[in-house]
């Protein structure tokens, strides 16, 4: 019989809970998840107590128990974490952003926004190379948690792009809501940025990946991110803000707002906007325009499904879509959310790669670059918008 892979998840927040729900969708593969550990112990414990998986009292109790971590802390952990598996032996999955920024160890007076952006592009860099050492080293599997690589209208324009050997001119992409709901979200120290790390890098990283897809076909290598310009802005604290109660307000030291133009090593171009302040719920989005076709890639909305609902009361305890401000008058309910995001194919992915040794969709490549262009749009925007060459790691991409 084979063996079954045993699952430890790190986190028991917003992620940790889709994380555990995709695990459950995995076909094919042995899988079990069989613990958790937070930093938050009620919730932790509560989380464990829902799904009958054990509660451990910190990482190292829980290495022992399983094959692969799911990292599903904020982004200052993600290093710290994920070194620590590898270190161990195990495989490693991890939300994004991959990894950025943080501050200077112990200074509690850090402030993302004011802080100089050259030196946080190094860091960011230096962290994202530590961890992909330590994978290297470990001979485990890195896996990159970007759904939307996995999105099914994603997967589907991969597929278009590669048989009808397509070539991408212009990408244009937009992660919009109303505001993460995660305390740590807001505060530079713990998610390493606002709108760039937090949403561009979901429709940048599809758009990187399906220039992979464009590159491997046409010249058997990815085309890669070359120079970024980038503006952020802080709109709910710019004082004229008149505050209507229908967005997230209270961040501390991040941007609500950024725009990123990227050129590619084959000079085409991609625009991604993100942005905390849309209302009338997620705003996920992609249209491609290549020199053969033209594809739009909405996994929110969707017209999967068109509801008109007279009252409010009648929907109480019936989910509609994510962030949606109102289940009044007419909405598009997602009948499945989670599949059209891609959180179940990711998983599956990670775990057929995990079982069958083969590289994921979403690895080093993805998760490297991204971070790469997320913490130069940062030094292009504290330039008010001057292009910034990227800096790539060499040693992957090929
Ligand atoms: N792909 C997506 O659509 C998506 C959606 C939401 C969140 N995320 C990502 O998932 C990650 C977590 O976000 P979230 O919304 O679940 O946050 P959250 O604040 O809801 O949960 C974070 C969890 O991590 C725990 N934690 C924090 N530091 C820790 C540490 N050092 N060791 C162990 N546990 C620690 C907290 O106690 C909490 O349980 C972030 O990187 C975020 O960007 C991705």
């Amino acid at each position: 019989m084979e063996k079954t892979l045993r699952v430890g998840i790190v986190g028991s927040g917003n992620a940790a809970v889709f994380h555990y729900t995709a695990y459950q969708r995995v076909t094919g593969i042995p899988v079990k998840v069989v613990g958790v550990t937070s930093l938050d112990r009620t919730q932790c414990e509560e989380f464990a107590r829902k799904r009958g998986i054990q509660a451990f009292d910190s990482l190292p109790d829980m290495l022992p128990a399983v094959d692969v971590i799911d990292n599903c802390t904020p982004g200052y952990a993600h290093e710290p974490v994920s070194v620590a598996a590898f270190e161990a032996g195990k495989h490693v999955v991890v939300e994004k952003a991959f990894t950025g920024y943080y501050g200077p160890e112990g200074d509690d007076s850090f402030e993302g926004n004011h802080f100089p952006k050259e030196k946080m592009l190094a860091e960011a860099l230096a962290s994202a190379r530590r961890m992909i050492a330590a994978a290297l080293k470990s001979k485990k599997k890195l896996c990159y948690a970007e759904n939307w690589i996995y999105a099914p209208a994603v997967q589907k324009e991969a597929e278009i792009l590669g048989k009808s050997k397509g070539q991408i001119l212009w990408a244009l992409g937009d992660q919009s809501h109303s505001g993460s709901p995660s305390p740590a979200y807001g505060i530079w120290k713990l998610s390493g940025g606002g709108s760039v790390v937090g949403k561009s890098c979901h429709p940048l990283t599809a758009i990187l990946y399906l220039k992979q897809v464009e590159g491997m076909t046409l010249y058997g290598k990815a085309v890669r991110p070359k120079t970024v310009s980038s503006r952020t802005h802080e709109i709910t604290r710019n004082p004229r803000f008149v505050d209507k109660g229908f967005l997230r307000t209270e961040y501390k030291d991040i941007e609500d707002y950024c725009q990123i133009h990227v050129v590619f090593d084959d000079g085409m171009v991609a625009d991604v906007f993100a942005s905390e302040i849309v209302m009338g719920g997620v705003h996920n989005w992609l249209e491609i325009f290549a020199n053969n076709h033209r594809a739009r890639c909405n996994l929110s909305p969707t017209n999967a499904m068109e509801l008109y609902n007279p009252r409010e009361e009648q929907l109480s305890d019936v989910y509609i879509v994510e962030k949606i401000g109102t289940k009044q008058g007419w909405s598009t309910p997602a009948p499945d959310e989670n599949f059209m995001f891609g959180y179940p194919q990711e998983i599956q992915d990670f775990m057929e790669a995990i079982f069958s040794g083969r590289e994921p969709k979403s690895g080093l490549l993805a998760a490297s670059d991204s971070v790469g262009v997320l913490y130069a749009a940062y030094l292009s925007a504290e330039r008010k918008g001057t292009e910034i060459e990227v800096p790539l790691d060499p040693s992957l991409g090929s």
